[in-house]
Order: structure tokens, then sequence, then C-alpha cells
């Protein structure tokens, strides 16, 4: 797929909105302020308190700020967006910025549900756009490694990831239904999909909370998946479980025929294999520092990047799965997810043009795979 390009150096460094100030927001205008190669324009949230004590925290105070980030990017001259609004506000934001002419890096979720997302993927078919999510994790070099390690294994049969911690957020996610496969799991499945290079068939999941837990939703979430290479994906995950905390990016084991690879989440991965094997360094960017930089080079170059949303989607149709797999104590399949996502996109689409696309598409994976030239 080919998407507008823009020229970019450090002395001319791409002009960038960063809409929501939020925790994260702030988290993105420190990668912003570093970038040799891009400058902040302004900064936009419908709290205009907290846009100012970011850019303040910043040092940045001064800097333009607004409610609306696309009519902030056209005062500003701003020549892409960064979209670190809250999951619900992500699909309005990113359509408004595709369709002003705004290539977009926005934050993980694509959007707050499959069906917003897959109107965004087509927003992108018709405005020639590049829209890329940002999975942070996909940045870690140590991930990379892992995925290198596991393309020495022959055939996998299995990767689990164990995640067990004990946060007190406070706020949203001890409200949520679902907090950790919504808010977090969505980081393993993208990486799994990553480290096998293939999509996900189906899902067995249970979630539950214990009694213990101080979430209202369920807070361990244990799912099994199928992938398309046969391969089976089980995810074990509690977020009120003291003691022994894994790390954040959980505990990895990848096994596969010619031995094992293990990764503990944060120390560099190791290979258990018969024979010896020289892994190549693959990464030299990490996290979002890691994702503005390969975004900025997507836009000089024309190459589509990893995490552009077509690529995005399947991560977090394996979220939707999962929960769903959880409701109804059955096996999802993937399949039905899309369908579904698909028939809700067409009814709930209020622009003519992108319910146009997304009713010519022959099927969800196939426009997901394989986009087209615009
Ligand atoms: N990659 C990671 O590790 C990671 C970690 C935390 C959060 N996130 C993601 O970052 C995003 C933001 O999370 P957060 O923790 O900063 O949330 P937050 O609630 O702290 O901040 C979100 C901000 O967005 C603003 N906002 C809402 N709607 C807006 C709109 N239409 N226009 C402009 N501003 C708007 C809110 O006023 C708020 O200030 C979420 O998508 C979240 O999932 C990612």
């Amino acid at each position: 797929m080919s998407f507008r390009t823009i020229e970019s150096s450090p002395a001319q460094p791409l002009r960038v909105v960063v809409a929501g100030a939020g925790n994260m927001g702030r988290a993105w205008l420190a990668a912003v302020i570093a970038a040799p190669d891009v400058e902040l324009a302004g900064v936009a949230d419908l709290n205009l308190t907290a846009a100012q004590d970011a850019i303040a925290a910043a040092g940045r105070s001064g800097l333009p700020i607004g409610s609306d980030a696309v009519e902030l990017a056209r005062q500003t001259g701003a020549q892409a967006l960064i979209n670190v609004t809250i999951p619900e506000a992500h699909h309005a934001v990113t359509t408004a910025a595709l369709f002003a002419g705004l290539p977009v890096l926005g934050e993980k979720p694509v959007a707050e549900s499959v069906s917003r997302a897959l109107s965004l993927v087509a927003a992108t078919e018709i405005t020639g756009e590049l829209f890329m999510v940002s999975q942070s994790r996909r940045w870690n070099p140590q991930l990379a490694r892992l995925r290198a390690m596991a393309g020495q294994l022959g055939p996998i049969g299995t990767i689990t990831t164990d995640f067990f911690r004990a946060p007190h957020f406070g706020g949203f996610r001890e409200h949520m239904a679902q907090p950790l496969l919504i808010d977090m799991a969505i980081h393993a499945f993208d990486a799994v999909r990553f480290l096998l290079g293939c999509e996900p068939v189906s899902v067995y999941c249970q979630s539950y909370n214990p009694e213990w837990s101080w979430y209202a939703g369920h807070a361990n979430a244990t799912a099994v998946f199928e992938m398309e290479s046969g391969t089976r994906y089980v995810y074990n995950g509690s977020w009120c479980s003291a003691g022994a905390e894994t790390s954040w990016n959980g505990r990895w084991r990848v096994s596969g025929q010619n031995g094992t690879a293990l990764w503990n989440g944060d120390d560099a991965p190791t290979l258990h294999t018969a024979t010896e094997s020289t892994i190549p360094d693959t990464s030299h960017y990490s996290g979002i520092d890691g994702a503005l930089h390969v975004f900025v080079q997507a836009l000089r170059t024309g190459q589509r990047p990893s995490g552009e949303v077509h690529e995005n989607v399947m991560s977090l149709a394996m979220v939707e799965a999962a929960v769903q797999s959880a409701r109804i104590g059955r096996p999802a399949r993937i399949d039905a997810v899309l369908t579904r996502a698909h028939a809700d996109a067409i009814r709930a689409e209020d622009r003519a043009d992108v319910c146009h696309v997304l009713q010519n598409w022959p099927s969800v994976r196939d426009a997901l795979a394989t986009p087209p030239e615009p």
C-alpha cells in the first residue's frame, strides 16, 4: 500500500500536534521534544488546563494549545497528528485528521472496537494518508531478538506468556468489566503476532475475579489461541497477584521443533537449542521513541511501517474474541468477530464514502491483508 510521503530532516523537522495531554500524552511530548527530526507545533486536549499544565511540565509554556486537535493543526501548520486521547475518542479524532490531510500516529488500541477500527482502515484507503498504531512493545529490541530466535526453532508448537502483577491504579481500570484483557493483554497479543508473523484463528478464554481482587471487573484471564501456523498461544495473566511479580512485558516461552527461546521480559532473551546460532541485532529503537522514529521514516520513504492500521487491527480482534469467549463460555472464532464488526461498521458509519469502501471489501481478512493502492 502506498501513502502520501512527507520530507523531513533535522533542518526541516516534521511539525506535529499531540492530541491528549494525559499521562501518556506527557510521555509523547517528551518523545517529540527529544526527536531531532520532529517539532512540536501544539498540544490539544478537551481539557485546556491539562494541555496548559502538560506544556508547562515539558518546558514549552507559550506553545499553542487548543481543544480541537485538527483545528489546532490547521492554525499551526502542523503536518501530522499524534493521537494520545482516550480510546473512545480515537475514531473521531483520527478520522477528522485523516480527512484534513494529516497522517496520524495513534496510541493503542487503534479504536474502542474492531468495528470502529475498520472504519479507520477504510478512511486511510480513501485519503491516502498513513495511520500507524503505536504498540510500544513492538519496538522493544529484546522482543525483536526473541523473534529472531523464534526463527531458529523450526515449527513452533507453543508460545506462553505469564503476566502476574498487583498494581493499584485507581481510576477507570478498577471499574472496567475486563481490565486485564482490554487494557493490558493487547500488548502480548500484538507481540505474539509479531513473533510468529501469522494471524489468529480462534480463542478459548476464561476470565474471573479472585475474591481478594480490588477490581470491579475480571482481573484474571487465561486464553488459549490457535494461530494459523497451528501454534497454540497461551496467555495466563492476573492484575491482582502479589509477590514474585513478572515483568510488565510478561514472561515468555517459545517452544519449537529445534528447541526453546526464553524471555523474562526485562533482560536479553536466551536460546536453548542443540546447535549454536548467531542471532543478528534487529532493532535499534525502543518504546514510543522507536514508534515515532519509524513513523517519520515511513513518511519519508513511503515504506509501510509495522503497525500500519491494516496490519494492527487483528491484535484488537484477538482482544474482542477473548472477551467474547469469556462471556459465552465457548471458543470464539476470529472470523466471526471480524464479520460481526464489519456489519456493525457499515451500520454505524456516518460518512458515505467510508461506508462505500467498507461495503466493497471482499472479506475483512482480505481487506486487512492486501490494502489497495489509493
Ligand atoms: N503504550 C502504552 O504502554 C500505554 C500506556 C498507557 C496508556 N496508553 C494509551 O494511551 C492513550 C491515553 O491514555 P492516558 O493514560 O494518557 O489517558 P488519560 O485519561 O490520562 O489522558 C487522555 C487525555 O485525552 C483527552 N481527550 C479525550 N478526548 C479528547 C479529544 N477528543 N480531543 C483531545 N483530547 C481528548 C482527555 O481530556 C485526557 O486529558 C490510551 O489510548 C491508552 O490506551 C498506552
